[in-house]
């Protein structure tokens, strides 16, 4: 089963085709990589799947709901969250009041102003102390590390709770401890039969996290499958991988 397609999918750039003629499905309930040079679309892909940019040509399927040359929709209704490979946070606000406002309805002013339900704060305590940001609870998100912000915005997605999250480049720019934690993350996610979408160049952690690898290649699919047929693919390797 596949609550995610996308056939005949193109996307235009000033003349340029970041995303040219794909045809792809995310399996529910896999660990998907997408993987392929800078440049290549994934992002581009990525952002269309989850309704932030609209596309020329092709269509989306997401949940049954078959959308062509869709504006941005409400991914959270279909039960989508993301990461951005650029971090996005209210940098103003505490790590504790980020992730309060994904439990309390989303909303930043009642975030903020709402005397906050004690089974909300122990759910955020859990969440936090997750990706060993507890003790940071009090800080403002502008006085944390950039591993810590990227932390801090995956803690974010996984209180959105949903059935299908895709995650740009998570583990970039990642000390080894934080890789692990993000690995754990993932394996939990998979164990309770999320489906996960990552992007990720590290291509030792897409052959150990992930069931199934899409390979782009200049905005087209140059492979798909599992990553131990497709990481030892000849296109894979002259396009990508290198010898
Ligand atoms: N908002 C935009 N405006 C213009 N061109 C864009 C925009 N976003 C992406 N592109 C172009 O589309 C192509 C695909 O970019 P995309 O960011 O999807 O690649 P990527 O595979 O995610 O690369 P990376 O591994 O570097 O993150 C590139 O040529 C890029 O310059
Ligand atoms: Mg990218």
């Amino acid at each position: 089963m596949s609550q995610v397609r996308a056939k005949d999918l193109t996307k235009i750039f000033n003349g340029i085709k970041a995303v040219d003629d794909l045809t792809i499905e995310i399996r529910d309930g896999n660990i998907t990589g997408i993987i392929g040079p800078n440049g290549s679309g994934k992002t581009t892909l990525v952002n269309i799947l989850t309704g932030v940019i609209p596309f020329e040509k092709g269509s989306v399927i997401v949940s049954e709901t078959k959308r062509e040359k869709v504006k941005p929709f409400n991914i959270h209704a279909y039960g989508i969250t993301r990461t951005f490979q650029a971090v996005r946070l209210f940098e103003q606000m505490s790590v504790l009041d980020n992730i309060l406002v994904v439990l309390t309805e989303r909303n930043v002013f009642s975030a903020l102003f709402e005397r906050h339900k004690i089974h909300h704060i122990s759910e955020a305590e859990a969440i936090l102390k997750g990706v060993n940001l507890w003790e940071k609870k009090d800080d403002n998100v502008e006085r944390l590390s950039y591993g810590q912000r990227k932390l801090l915005e995956i803690a974010r997605a996984i209180a959105m709770k949903s059935e299908i999250y895709f995650f740009d480049e998570p583990f970039a720019g990642l000390f080894p401890e934080m890789r692990k934690i993000v690995i754990d993350i993932i394996y939990d996610l998979k164990i309770q039969d999320k489906t996960v979408v990552l992007i990720e160049h590290d291509i030792e952690l897409i052959r150990g996290l992930c069931d199934r690898v899409i390979v782009m290649n200049a905005g087209t699919l140059l492979a798909e499958g599992k990553p131990e047929d497709v990481l030892k693919d000849k296109r894979v390797i002259a396009a990508y991988l290198g010898d």
